[in-house]
């Protein structure tokens, strides 16, 4: 009923100009693509991170039953829907952080590069509305294959005059998430206590495991390190098979796009030390592109680390995924630039 919605619009209005008035600091979050599978939970989660003041939910279906859904939840986050196209510019307007996890998932036998030919499009015209409504807002880049969304991105920011490489991510935080999972259960202690650095990229053997730096200091036999690797490499496979066809990892990876999403919002607090692995503008290697520890700060991915000392099997994986990535990144750039 437009009268009620028109009502409700209102009173929404007045809670914003009320927090505003309160002065509770807070940053302005939207997701594009906010009532899929991953959408839905990181919603949810998002709604419950007190840095959050504003929160926009933007899809091209269903995005008014999630938000009328998640504004119920008692706290302090005020949610907005957004629904569309036409309905782009008002969700992006004003935002701090953009996470996009738009884009349709793998089923049993696909690559994530075979969701290129989907997702590209999406991403680019997504990105499109980015440079022209926030230009200045952090974006973390979930949609697959992100070895390639990442440099689409960049090139459709940098054709619109827009690009600040510090401020575009790509989220690798679930190969981080698992690792320290998979890792844990090797050594037998909490995975909280544990600490794996994931580099490369976000697929196969461009996701390329760090065991030998991995905290608290652990050795592994070869066993373990083929075992651990192959795992850490395949965790996204082996969800989507378990899945069988309804899609691939959403509730593990919302959890990871939240404690991405969170170190990125206290980086624009001001808080020191908050480093996290992401897919971003690199010259660690002679690619483009490249996944390390980044120091997040109030202008985004304000330090990137080197690699470290790599072992003999470290450094022939990094040769292998680096000549995957290549590929990757180059079909990315193409996309936009042909
Ligand atoms: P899903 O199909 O459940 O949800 C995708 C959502 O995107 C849907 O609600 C759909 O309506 C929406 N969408 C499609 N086109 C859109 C557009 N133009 N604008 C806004 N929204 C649009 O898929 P999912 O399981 O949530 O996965 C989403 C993406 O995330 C996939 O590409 C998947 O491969 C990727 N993914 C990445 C990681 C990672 O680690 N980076 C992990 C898991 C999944
Ligand atoms: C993952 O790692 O779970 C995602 O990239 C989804 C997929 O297709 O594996």
């Amino acid at each position: 009923h437009p009268q009620n919605f028109q009502e409700e619009d209102r009173s929404l209005l007045r809670r914003d100009d009320c927090r505003a008035k309160g002065g509770t600091p807070g940053f302005k979050v939207a997701i594009l693509g906010a009532a899929g599978g991953i959408g839905q939970p990181l919603a949810l989660l998002m709604k419950m991170n007190p840095l959050v003041s504003a929160l926009h939910l933007y899809d091209v279906v269903n995005s008014p039953g999630v938000t009328a859904d998640i504004s119920h939840m008692d706290t302090a986050a005020v949610v907005h829907g957004f629904l569309g196209q036409s309905q782009l510019e008002s969700a992006l307007t004003g935002m701090d952080l953009v996470i996009i996890p738009a884009g349709v998932p793998r089923k049993p036998g696909m690559t994530r590069d075979d969701l290129f030919k989907i997702n590209a499009g999406i991403v680019k015209t997504l990105c499109e509305g980015i440079a022209k409504f926030c230009p200045n807002a952090i974006v973390n880049l979930i949609s697959n294959p992100v070895n390639s969304t990442v440099p689409i991105a960049a090139e459709v920011f940098k054709k619109a005059g827009t690009y600040d490489p510090k401020r575009l991510l790509g989220v690798t935080m679930l190969d981080v998430v698992r690792a320290n999972t998979f890792v844990a259960e090797v050594l037998g202690i909490d995975p909280r206590d544990v600490d794996v650095p994931v580099v490369g990229g976000h697929a196969g053997v461009t996701i390329l495991p760090l065991l030998s730096q991995v905290k608290p200091p652990s050795s592994f036999s070869r066993e373990e390190i083929d075992y651990l690797t192959n795992r850490i490499q395949d965790g996204g496979t082996e969800v989507v098979q378990a899945k069988a066809g309804t899609g691939s990892a959403t509730l593990s990876m919302a959890y990871a796009a939240v404690k991405f999403a969170d170190a990125c919002l206290r980086g624009l607090r001001g808080d020191a030390g908050v480093v996290e692995c992401a897919f971003v503008a690199s010259q660690v290697t002679e690619l483009p592109f490249f996944a390390t520890k980044v120091r997040l700060g109030r202008t985004g991915a304000e330090e990137i680390y080197q690699l470290g000392p790599l072992n003999e099997y470290e450094r022939s994986g990094l040769e292998k995924a680096k000549k995957e990535l290549a590929e990757s990144i180059q079909k990315g750039i193409s996309f936009i630039r042909k």
